[in-house]
């Protein structure tokens, strides 16, 4: 959908209720991404709506296309493409016809249709329609995807330029029982630190007490780093400016640091131990040890500030006061100024000398959760 500076539309999809983090996170990176003369400017993106469970921007399309590498709190960016208002059949099928997607893509298309509160309300009749006219339509996984929504008797035609999920970063491969989402670890993390400046954030410790396979470890130490390792959809359009078809991340000069100065990682499972030590590889500043919260022999000392973010084992099996346990002895042992917990939503925690500074509930993986963070109550 062109606006008048040839700017397109697109709409970025993350968590409900994430939405302003995902917004922050945006502001940060336009300095960072390339107009077509392939110099970065600082007011690049503009925001044009907050949905639940989404931003729309406006951009130019190579700044779009790029978003997929540097964006880490997205799930997905679909590319707002076509969109008009239709209520009946015969004027859907003068649309499609008039619509040329192999301008576009030379692959399959896969539709995704979703209709709701519209007189064309049947999704079925609806793909009937576009196969009439389309030949290349595909249900392969390959295929080239366009989202086909339809509310209120808008139709709106997007095409999906991230391929894959975008928290799979094409890093860390090995995973526990009960993995964290890569975009979720990074949004705990910006909730976490909230507030603090770069060089707080460089002089402090991020201790994840339960690492398990170390995500939230990972995405602090890959804070800047843009995603290179990995196939993105928007990569097979035909329309992908020339620059982006370069290696042009090898001349791009981002700060190497983490979102921490320091980093250190435990988990009472030696082999998650392993997990981690494989996933993160050898860093500076960056220690993975094997500690049994419960029942530990971990004399902890730090000359650092220290912040703490986990999301312990939960489930059914795992009753609430096990729970308490080890958020308890988490605060205990590492003393930490603020601490971040991913747990049930159902569970009620505290922590001695610690108060509660903000609680938020989500949807994670299906499970009702919330993040709650406590502060350090007494001076040092
Ligand atoms: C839900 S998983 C953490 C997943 C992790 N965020 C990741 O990205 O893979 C919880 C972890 O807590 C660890 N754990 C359970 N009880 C523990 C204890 N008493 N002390 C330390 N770690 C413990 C488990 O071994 C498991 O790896």
């Amino acid at each position: 959908m062109k606006t008048e500076k040839n700017l397109e539309k697109f709409f970025l999809i993350c968590p409900m209720g994430f939405e302003s983090y995902l917004e922050e996170e945006l502001k940060t990176l336009s300095p960072w991404l390339l107009g077509t003369d392939m110099k970065p400017h600082s007011e690049s993106i503009q925001f044009l709506d907050k949905k639940k469970g989404g931003v729309e921007i406006e951009t130019s399309l190579g700044i779009g296309f790029q978003l997929n590498h540097f964006v880490k709190s997205t799930v997905r960016i679909l590319w707002r493409w076509k969109s008009k208002k239709i209520s009946h059949v015969s004027e859907l099928k003068t649309w499609i016809r008039g619509l040329r997607p192999q301008d576009l893509t030379k692959k399959p298309i896969r539709l995704q249709i979703s209709s709701r509160k519209s007189r064309l309300q049947n999704e079925k009749m609806i793909e009937r329609v576009f196969q009439e006219d389309w030949k290349n339509l595909s249900s392969d996984e390959n295929a080239q995807t366009l989202y086909v929504d339809v509310y209120d008797d808008q139709f709106t035609l997007s095409w999906d330029l991230s391929g894959e999920v975008l928290y799979k970063r094409g890093l860390s491969e090995k995973k526990g029982s009960a993995p964290l989402r890569e975009n979720l670890a990074h949004l705990l993390l910006h909730e976490l630190t909230l507030g603090l400046t770069g060089p707080e954030l460089q002089s402090a410790t991020l201790v994840d007490p339960m690492m398990g396979s170390g995500t939230f470890l990972s995405e602090s130490l890959t804070w800047n780093q843009v995603i290179i390792d990995r196939k993105f959809s928007y990569q097979e359009l035909v329309s992908v400016p020339g620059f982006l078809k370069s290696e042009w991340w090898k001349n791009l000069k981002r700060p190497s640091n983490g979102l921490f100065g320091f980093h250190e990682g435990y988990d009472q499972s030696p082999e998650m131990v392993q997990v981690a030590k494989d996933n993160l590889k050898s860093r500076d500043h960056l220690k993975l040890q094997q500690n049994d919260l419960l029942n530990s022999k971990l004399n902890y000392t730090s000359s650092r500030p220290v912040y703490l973010i986990s999301n312990p084992p939960f489930g059914e099996r795992l009753e609430v006061k096990s729970l308490q346990d080890l958020v308890s002895a988490s605060l205990q042992i590492f003393q930490p100024v603020k601490a971040l917990f991913l747990v049930p939503r159902s569970a009620m925690l505290s922590g001695t000398g610690y108060g509660l500074t903000s609680s938020r509930e989500f949807l994670h993986g299906g499970l009702e959760v919330k993040s709650l963070v406590f502060s350090r109550s007494h001076q040092d």
